[in-house]
C-alpha cells in the first residue's frame, strides 16, 4: 500500500486543521429526520442548519470524515465499485473563505500532499444557465493554479450543481469537479473517457425554493471528496474491494469458503456482497442511534442487507456465521475511528447472529416454496403453449405468492425480486401490497374480536390494567423465577388480577422489588410497540405467550422495550407513562402451585 487507509484519514483531517479549520467528528449515520431522508447521504446534512446561517459552536471553518449510507444503488452491489456505505472527506466553509482559497488548497492537497502530477489533472466548473451564472471565476482561478486551460471544462447543470435531490429549503450551487487519470491510463490519457472523479467544492450560495433558487447570505464552501474512492485512487487499484478497508475480510471468506477471489465470477460477488453488507449492517447497529432489523422504515433496510447478505454466504458456501467473521475484521479496522463499535462489539454480533439465525431457519423452505412458484409458472406455459403456439409466456409471480413469501418466510419483497429475475421473471408488485393490505385488515378485525372475547370492556382504564399486566408478567420472571408463567388473567376497571405458578406467597421485599420494577418503566414512559410477525419469528425473538403450532401463522407481539415481550391481540396503552403507578394490593391461594396477585393502578 502507498497510503492506508489510517494514514489518509489523518492526512486529510490535519491539512485542514493546518488551514484553521476544526475537526468536528462524525455524527450518526441514522437521519435526524429533518429531511427525511432515512440515513446520512453527505457529509453536508448534518450540517445544513449552519449552511443555511445558523452559527456552528465550532466556528466558520470545519472538517471531519463523515460515515454516509446510500442504498438506491443496492442492486448493483457486487461490482468493484458500489457500496452501501462509505466514508467521505469533508471540510466547509460557513460564510467565511470562498473560491480564491477553495481552489488553492484542493490544488496543494491534491499535488504536494497526495503527489498527483498537476498537469494531469482535470478539472470542471459550471457553465451558466438561467438560475445561476457561469463560473469564470473558478475556471480562472484554476488556470492561475497552474492546471491547463485545455483541462479545464465547462459543463451544464446536469453535471456541475449539487444539491440534494428532491429536498427544498437545501443549500446548493454550483461545484468544482476534480478528476484524474485511472491507474495505467496515464500516458496519453483523454478526458472524460481515461478520468476518474476523484472529489469535488460545492460553492454553496443557494437556498433551493418551489421554484427556482434564492442567493443565501452567506457564501459556504462544501467539499467532499469519497475516502473509499481516494484510497483506492491513490494506492493505483482499480477494485474498491482491494484496499485496506477490505481485503483481511475478503481473505477470510476466502479461507472459509475455499474459493479464490481471483477467480471472478460469482463466488466473487458474493464476496463482495456479504463484505459490503455486513460493513453496513454493523455500522448502522453500532451507530449512535443505533437500529436494529425490523420489518419499517431504516430498520426494514437494515433487514434487507443482512438478509441478501445471508443469502449469498449460501450461495458461497459459507454459514451465515462468516458475517460474524467478517463483523469482528470490520471492528479492528474500523475501531480507531469510530471507537463505539468496540464498546458496543458483543451486542452486533450479537444481534448480527440472531437476524442470521431467524432467518436462516426459513430461509431454505422459502427457497423451495420460490421454485415452487417458478415451476408452476413454467408447466402453465408449456400447457399452454401446447394448444396455442402465439401463446405468450407468462413470466410474473403473482402478489399473494410474494406476501405468502414474505409472511411466511420473511422475504423481503426485494428478494423475491431477486429470485424471479435470476430466472428471467418480475413480481407483481401491486398485487403484493394489495395482499399486504388485505392480510392487515384481517388482522385488525381478527384482533377486535380478541379483544371482545377476552376483556370485559374497552375502556382507558382496562387497556392501562392489560398493559400492567404484562409488566408483571415480565416482573415476576425478574424477581421470583423465569420459569413463572400466565395461568390466568382477569381484569375490570378497578383492578388487575393474574394467576401464575409459583409455590409461595411473595415476601413483602419481593412485593416491593416486583413493584419498584414496574414503576420505573411506567416512570420512564416507554413506548408500547406493537410488530405483527410470523410465530417462529415471534418465538426465535424470546416473545413469550401462547404458541399455536400453525406454521406461518401471523401474531400480534407487544414489546416494552427489552423489559417485555409478549404475544398478544392487545390492546395496549402507547406508551407506560399513561398508567400512573403500579401498586399490589393482594395475593391470594388459588391452588396448589398456582399464586394470585391483585394490583391497582393509581
Ligand atoms: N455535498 C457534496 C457531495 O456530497 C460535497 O459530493
Amino acid at each position: 500500500m502507498k497510503i492506508t487507509s489510517k494514514e489518509l484519514r489523518e492526512k486529510w483531517l490535519s491539512f485542514y486543521k493546518s488551514k484553521g479549520h476544526t475537526d468536528i467528528g462524525a455524527v450518526s449515520l441514522i437521519g435526524d429526520g429533518s429531511t427525511g431522508v432515512m440515513f446520512n447521504v453527505a457529509g453536508m446534512q448534518p450540517l445544513m442548519p449552519y449552511l443555511l446561517g445558523k452559527p456552528h459552536p465550532a466556528g466558520k471553518r470545519l472538517c471531519n470524515v463523515q460515515g454516509c449510507v446510500r442504498t438506491v444503488d443496492i442492486d448493483s452491489v457486487g461490482d468493484a465499485s458500489h457500496f452501501t456505505f462509505f466514508e467521505m472527506m469533508g471540510n466547509w466553509s460557513l460564510g467565511d473563505y470562498f473560491k480564491k482559497e477553495k481552489t488553492a488548497w484542493t490544488f496543494e492537497l491534491l499535488t504536494k500532499v497526495f503527489g498527483l502530477d498537476k498537469d494531469k489533472l482535470c478539472t470542471t466548473v459550471f457553465e451558466g444557465n438561467d438560475a445561476a451564472p457561469r463560473d469564470g471565476e473558478t475556471a480562472r482561478l484554476l488556470e492561475e493554479l497552474g492546471i491547463r486551460k485545455e483541462h479545464i471544462f465547462y459543463l451544464p447543470k446536469s453535471d456541475n450543481w449539487w444539491e440534494l435531490e428532491g429536498t427544498v429549503g437545501t443549500p446548493c450551487g454550483p461545484d468544482n469537479e476534480w478528476f484524474y487519470p485511472l491507474d495505467g491510463n496515464e500516458s496519453n490519457p483523454v478526458f472524460p473517457d481515461d478520468y476518474v472523479e476523484i472529489g469535488n467544492d460545492v460553492y454553496m450560495q443557494y437556498k433551493k425554493t418551489e421554484n427556482g433558487y434564492e442567493p443565501l447570505e452567506n457564501k459556504n464552501v462544501d467539499t467532499g471528496f469519497g475516502f473509499d474512492r481516494m484510497l483506492l485512487f491513490l494506492n493505483g487499484l482499480s477494485d474498491g474491494y482491494m484496499t485496506d478497508l477490505f481485503v483481511p475480510v475478503i481473505e477470510k471468506l476466502e479461507e472459509l469458503s475455499g474459493k479464490r477471489y481471483s477467480d471472478g465470477g460469482e463466488d466473487r460477488k458474493a464476496m463482495r456482497i456479504i463484505a459490503d453488507h455486513t460493513r453496513t449492517a454493523l455500522m448502522l447497529i453500532g451507530d449512535e442511534q443505533g437500529i436494529l432489523p425490523s420489518n419499517t422504515g431504516a430498520g426494514y433496510i437494515l433487514r434487507r442487507l443482512m438478509r441478501r447478505s445471508i443469502r449469498y454466504c449460501r450461495r458461497l458456501g459459507v454459514e451465515s456465521s462468516a458475517m460474524l467473521e467478517a463483523a469482528r475484521i470490520f471492528i479492528d479496522i474500523y475501531g480507531d475511528a469510530y471507537p463505539l463499535l468496540v464498546e458496543k462489539k458483543s451486542y452486533i454480533l450479537e444481534e448480527i447472529k440472531r437476524e442470521a439465525d431467524k432467518f436462516e431457519a426459513t430461509l431454505a423452505q422459502g427457497i423451495k416454496e420460490f421454485e415452487k412458484c417458478v415451476q408452476s409458472l413454467e408447466r402453465k406455459n408449456a400447457f399452454m403453449a401446447k394448444s396455442n403456439p402465439d401463446y405468450a409466456a407468462e413470466t410474473v409471480i403473482g402478489g399473494k405468492q410474494a406476501f405468502r413469501l414474505y409472511d411466511t418466510y420473511g422475504f423481503p419483497l426485494e428478494l423475491t425480486e431477486e429470485l424471479a429475475a435470476e430466472s428471467g421473471l418480475t413480481v407483481d408488485k401491486q398485487g403484493f401490497e394489495a395482499a399486504f393490505a388485505e392480510h392487515k385488515e384481517k388482522s385488525r378485525v381478527l384482533a377486535a374480536g380478541q379483544f371482545k372475547g377476552g376483556l370485559e370492556s374497552h375502556s382507558v382504564m382496562a387497556t392501562r390494567y392489560h398493559t400492567a399486566t404484562h409488566l408483571l408478567n415480565a416482573a415476576l420472571k425478574i424477581v421470583c423465577s423465569p420459569d413463572i408463567m400466565q395461568k390466568g388473567s382477569n381484569i375490570n376497571e378497578e383492578r388487575l388480577r393474574f394467576d401464575f405458578n409459583f409455590s409461595r406467597k411473595l415476601t413483602d421485599e419481593e412485593v416491593a422489588k416486583v413493584e419498584e420494577l414496574i414503576n420505573a418503566q411506567i416512570k420512564g414512559n416507554v413506548p408500547v410497540v406493537m410488530e405483527e410477525m410470523t410465530l417462529e419469528e415471534a418465538r426465535a425473538r424470546s416473545f413469550v405467550g401462547v404458541f399455536g403450532d400453525k406454521y406461518g401463522e401471523t401474531v400480534k407481539t407487544y414489546s416494552i422495550g427489552e423489559f417485555s415481550k409478549e404475544i398478544c391481540g392487545g390492546p395496549h396503552v402507547e406508551r407506560t407513562g399513561e398508567l400512573g403507578t403500579f401498586k399490589i394490593s393482594k395475593q391470594e391461594n388459588v391452588s396448589a402451585g398456582i399464586k394470585r396477585i391483585k394490583a391497582i393502578l393509581k
